[in-house]
């Protein structure tokens, strides 16, 4: 047995949320390492967040790579078992909602070594997205629940998880974004991509539901694209998005390609990306917080948030994926750019902190 704290990680928003862990837990004295579980694996999409976020080199990479999601799930279980077999922690730190996450829940469980999840509690209650799943599990065995928004108290709370369990602590993931602020800016992106400051909109898709769906995505792309005419959109496409625009033939259609196209990109660019737009098109649940704390408005062509926080404070709008409704939210949202609104409670850049504070006493307990 040793006594660190195992950090799984394994897809790219993993690793904006257990850097600034892995730095408070090393402060706290937890002695911290990192394990990759390999869901992840380009340079673009993991990597390169390695670097510009300082996170240690994993202790080890466990390789499962891409595959259906039983696939993934299982084989990093499998995986994972092997490793703490072999160099058993004293507890397992697993991140929002990914199939790493769920997987290195249970395979902690299992074992009998208490397990921590963080960003616990956000509910889309939308089955069908493969994440919701993922959340439900690791929130039902996990013995400490880290909470990020007030609607994710209430949701353990009405799924009967015991009050001891949860923790109110902020956004990890906003603690990395104003930690690196700073370097982003002075990177200034957006120059390198021909634009003005606030004078373009990112886009990013990853969402099954919107890019394996053809009738959805050309929809999307459509309204994208008349956008383009007025505001030119950058969009970072996603390895999955890029596969199903080629698939659909979607690229040599002038209807549906006016938008200008970006690799994924590195961390600091992607932040200053972000701050520098006019307004930001997505579907990710990463993007709607990053934009609430930088002040940028956010359309998120969903059916649903599990981040309602983003919402409420105004900076965040659900929108329908339908060319018509979609171009008019854009139109709409270009007349009230800059609009101020209150960052939600505790994203002030202190919430690992918080963890590492909370795990500490927790672990001198048991
Ligand atoms: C995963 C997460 C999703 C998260 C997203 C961020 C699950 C269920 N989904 O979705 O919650 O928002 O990551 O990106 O865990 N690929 C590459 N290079 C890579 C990784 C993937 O080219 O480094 C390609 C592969 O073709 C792969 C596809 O992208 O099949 C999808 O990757 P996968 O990890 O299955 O799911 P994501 O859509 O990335």
């Amino acid at each position: 047995m040793n006594h660190g704290l195992a950090c799984i990680a394994g897809a790219r928003p993993n690793f904006m949320k257990i850097a600034p862990l892995v730095r408070a837990f090393d402060g706290a004295g937890l002695a911290p390492y990192v394990i990759h579980t390999g869901q992840h694996y380009d340079e673009k999409m993991s990597a390169s967040f390695f670097r510009d976020l300082r996170i240690p080199e994993p202790r080890v990479n466990l390789g499962v790579g891409s595959g259906s999601h039983v696939f993934q799930i299982a084989e990093v279980m499998k995986r994972l078992e092997a490793e703490f077999t072999a160099n058993r922690p004293r507890a397992v730190i697993v991140v929002g909602d990914v199939n790493s996450t769920v997987a290195g829940a249970i395979t902690g469980v299992k074992m009998g070594i208490p397990v921590a999840h963080v960003e616990a509690g956000l509910r889309s209650f939308d089955r069908a997205m493969p994440e919701e799943t993922n959340r439900v599990l690791t929130d039902a065995i996990a013995d400490w629940l880290f909470t990020s928004e007030p609607a994710a108290n209430e949701n353990l709370a009405r799924e009967g998880v015991p009050q001891e369990k949860i923790h109110f602590v902020g956004n990890v993931m906003i603690d990395t974004l104003l930690e690196n602020l700073k370097q982003a800016r002075a990177v200034k992106a957006f120059e390198q991509f021909g634009v003005t400051k606030k004078g373009y909109a990112v886009l990013t898709l990853h969402r099954p539901s919107n890019v394996d769906d053809r009738s959805r995505l050309e929809a999307i792309l459509r309204a994208v694209t008349q956008l383009h005419k007025t505001v030119p959109v950058l969009f970072i496409i996603h390895p999955r998005t890029q596969c199903k625009i080629k698939e659909f033939g979607f690229a040599d259609n002038p209807a549906l390609n006016g938008y200008q196209l970006i690799d994924p990109q590195p961390y600091h660019s992607m932040l200053g990306l972000t701050e520098s737009a006019r307004l930001v098109l997505t579907d990710s649940g990463g993007l709607q917080e990053e934009t609430t704390a930088l002040g940028v408005p956010c359309l998120t062509i969903r059916d649903n948030t599990e981040r309602p926080v983003t919402v409420e404070v105004g900076s965040n709008k659900l929108v329908s994926h339908q060319t018509e409704v979609l171009a008019t939210a854009i139109r709409d949202a270009l007349d009230i750019s800059g609009k101020p609104w209150q960052i939600p409670e505790l994203w002030d850049g202190q919430a690992a902190v918080r963890i590492a504070e909370i795990l500490k006493v927790e672990l001198l307990r048991s």
